[in-house]
């Protein structure tokens, strides 16, 4: 029965990995939440092979616990960790590094983002690696983004949500250092972009017309290098797409930053 724990598997991405993966009766999945009392969408799966688990990703404590949850069910195993929970800051992402109102609020979006996206994907991962050590696949996927690809960041020229894009360019890194780390035992370790996807990170489900306007100039951006981008993907595909070059990754490629495509093609 291959096992997986999703963290941030309230609602959007994370949902639907839970969604799609708890959908096969094999599976067991563990899906991790800041507030189990308030994951109403995933509450709403009702899933005898999904198991609710409460844990903040900054929260070394509250992590331990959840393994420990995870543990008692598995008898000490798991087989696939995503790292899918991020803080996407929905209030500057639409400023230049030059731009905040005050050194304050960017030190502090600086300082959440890379907490969060970069600081708690690395206790989450070396909290679950005694229980993915004891697994047979031994797969770490951690959620990226083509905006945080320093070549397409040029090219695109897209020069907002700093904290965001550098917080996730410092996981690809920390990424590539587990993947080297564990080169020899047999571990796979990805970064991996979803793409550009329909969830509330992105934008809200009542967009105000600046949210709008911003997401079209990223868009714009994009269009430059990808003349063929339509729009957004459903989660739905996005999922599809990650969790096959998720099962197809090799410990050859470990250490690799891969698109929802399994490539560099970021859209
Ligand atoms: N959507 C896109 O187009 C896109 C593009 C590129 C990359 N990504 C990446 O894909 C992943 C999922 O994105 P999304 O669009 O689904 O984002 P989202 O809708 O904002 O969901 C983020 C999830 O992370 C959880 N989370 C935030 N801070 C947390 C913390 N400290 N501890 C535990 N969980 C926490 C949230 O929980 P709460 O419900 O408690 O807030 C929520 O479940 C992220 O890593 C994101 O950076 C998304």
């Amino acid at each position: 029965m291959p096992s997986y724990v999703v963290t941030g598997a309230s609602r959007g991405l994370g949902l639907e990995f839970v969604q799609q993966l708890g959908s096969s009766p094999e599976n067991i999945v563990f899906a991790l939440v800041r507030n189990k009392k308030t994951a109403d969408k995933l509450i709403a799966l009702s899933r005898s092979n999904v198991h609710i688990v409460q844990a903040d990703i900054t929260d070394v404590n509250a992590l331990k616990l959840a393994a420990q949850e995870v543990s008692k069910i598995t008898g000490g195993k798991l087989d696939v960790l995503i790292n899918n929970a991020a803080l996407v800051e929905p209030n500057h992402r639409n400023l230049n590094l030059d731009e905040y109102p005050d050194e304050k609020t960017l030190e502090k979006d600086l300082f959440d983002s890379f907490h969060v996206n970069a600081i708690g994907v690395i206790h989450t991962t070396n909290i679950f690696l005694p229980l993915l050590r004891a697994g047979s696949v031994k797969k770490v996927a951690s959620l990226s983004t083509g905006i945080a690809d320093l070549d397409t960041t040029i090219a695109t020229g897209y020069s907002l949500a700093g904290p965001y894009c550098i917080s996730k360019a410092a996981l690809n890194m920390a990424v590539s250092k587990y993947a080297l780390k564990y080169k020899n035992d047999g571990f796979v370790f990805l970064s991996i972009s979803p793409g550009l996807v329909a969830t509330d990170a992105m934008v809200s489900e009542h967009p105000s017309d600046e949210e709008i306007a911003e997401v079209k100039d990223m868009i714009a951006g994009f269009t430059k290098v990808y003349p063929d981008f339509t729009g957004p993907i459903t989660a739905e595909e996005s999922i599809r797409s990650m969790l096959s070059v998720i099962d197809e990754a090799t410990v050859e490629t470990s250490g690799a930053f891969l698109s929802h495509k399994g490539n560099k093609e970021w859209l």
